[in-house]
């Protein structure tokens, strides 16, 4: 990809569908009595492998003419061949837990890169609730002949509730033994540290499920306790869903950073998901010193939606980022990094290690790339200071494979003196494969 400075951004910006509450909607809507309706379904690379996994176990789903998707529950069987994740490690940990509490086997395999990413943390659960688990070799031993690794092979069955804290603050952890609970025998409960993004909690409630949050602010006495949020769940029969996505907050994010980067520009986000466990990166602005705007904010399935409006920022200075703050942000850390090499002062994100295990090494990637615009950045075991502010050069820069990465750096771009080229932008397509005629419908 080619990128080439702008002197503003400007207009109305539409997105796609959420991916991590459409990859919620389709589980879910497998094992729900009836049909699901889904629509604004983005179509990206994960959410066909997604869909290709439950195809594979017998799941109908089909195609009306306005674009929605049918998905008919209550028909998983066992599949004969692998089931191919690609590369979304949403798919493999989410469906790794909607398989354990099934009375069959399934091998479940990915990409290299998905083959490199840490499953015992979806593992060590599961087989706690009594399902037979185990991590298949290492990618760089095996690989079959269409190029999949097989990642994980599962024997589900009759599964007993557990009280499970989760070792690192991970929705994909919490939703894997939420989807197990959904037929393990009494009351599971999930821990965490700091609450993650409870898109699966709010969609089993909107289902009819038999589930409990608390979340520790909100409790009294809870100084005493030292875990953050919890959730019980008792297995439920689930209503099938008629849903309309609400669009991607984490796409947003990439046009909310570069309205505040480009001067004079202002953009309108429609219909973006506004779920405060996604929204950290609003909270990091304003810690910059910036704001950026809601309106028109409604309920759509226990989910809030509203309308985004950004306008360039002066004045933006240093921030401390770690904590709480950390997953309600988590997939917003390349486009921090950016923000602060425009921001006066120091920069420091911190407790943010789970970056490093990413569809990339994030941490690594963000620190060698945006210093090959001239940025400047330290690495830390757990996230990165950035001193700014500095003015950005064009360079030839690589997306290390990752969605995100490339996206940022095509943000730095619009900002850069000259033409920023971006090796690899082909993992985009993960996620958001009309990014670059969504930015150029934008630009002036
Ligand atoms: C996701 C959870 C996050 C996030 C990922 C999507 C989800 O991962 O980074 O892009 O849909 O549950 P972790 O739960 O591993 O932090």
């Amino acid at each position: 990809m080619h990128v080439q400075p702008v002197t503003s951004l400007q207009g109305r910006v539409m997105l796609s569908g959420d991916k991590s509450i459409a990859h919620r909607a389709l589980m879910l809507g497998a094992l729900a009595d009836g049909v699901t309706r889904i629509a604004n379904l983005p179509l990206s690379d994960d959410l066909a492998a997604t869909r290709r996994c439950l195809e594979s176990l017998g799941v109908p789903i089909e195609r009306n003419g306005g674009g929605a998707l049918y998905v008919r529950g209550g028909h998983l069987k066992e599949s004969a061949a692998p089931l191919d994740c690609g590369g979304s490690g949403t798919t493999i940990r989410l469906i790794a837990g909607l398989l354990a509490g099934l009375p069959f086997a399934s091998i479940l395999a990915g990409n290299a890169q998905l083959a490199r990413r840490p499953m015992q943390r979806v593992i060590d659960p599961l087989r706690q609730m009594g399902a037979d688990v185990s991590a298949l070799t290492r990618p760089e031993h095996s690989s079959s002949a269409n190029g999949r690794t097989p990642v994980m092979v599962i024997r589900g069955g009759s599964l007993h509730a557990i009280d499970y804290r989760t070792p690192v603050a991970s929705a994909q952890i919490k939703s894997c033994v939420l989807l197990a609970a959904l037929h393990a025998g009494g009351e599971t409960v999930v821990r965490e540290d700091a609450l993650t993004r409870d898109h699966t909690e709010r969609m089993l409630r909107a289902m009819g499920a038999r589930i409990e949050v608390f979340d520790n602010v909100n409790v009294a006495g809870s100084a005493a306790r030292d875990w953050f949020a919890a959730v019980r769940l008792s297995p439920s029969p689930l209503a099938p869903l008629d849903i309309t996505l609400p669009n991607d907050f984490s796409s947003a994010s990439f046009f909310v950073v570069a309205a505040l980067l480009v001067a004079k520009s202002e953009l309108l986000i429609e219909s973006v998901n506004l779920n405060p466990t996604r929204t950290g990166l609003l909270d990091i602005v304003q810690l910059m010193g910036a704001t950026v705007g809601l309106e028109d904010v409604y309920d759509a399935n226990g989910e809030p939606v509203g309308r985004l409006r950004v306008r360039f920022a002066e004045g933006l200075r240093g921030a401390t980022i770690g904590g709480a703050l950390v997953p309600r942000a988590i997939d917003e850390y390349p486009l921090v990094a950016l923000l602060a090499t425009q921001a006066v002062g120091e920069t420091l994100v911190c407790d943010a290690a789970e970056l490093r295990v990413k569809e990339s090494d994030r941490v690594a990637g963000v620190v060698m790339e945006l210093r090959k615009m001239g940025a400047q950045l330290d690495e830390r075991p757990d996230g990165f200071v950035v001193h700014g502010p500095t003015r950005l050069r064009a360079a030839r820069v690589d997306s290390h494979g990752d969605h995100r990465l490339a996206m940022m750096l095509a943000v730095a771009g619009l900002i850069a003196d000259g033409e920023t080229i971006i090796d690899g932008s082909e993992a985009i397509n993960k996620s958001f494969p009309d990014f670059e005629k969504t930015l150029k419908g934008l630009a002036h």
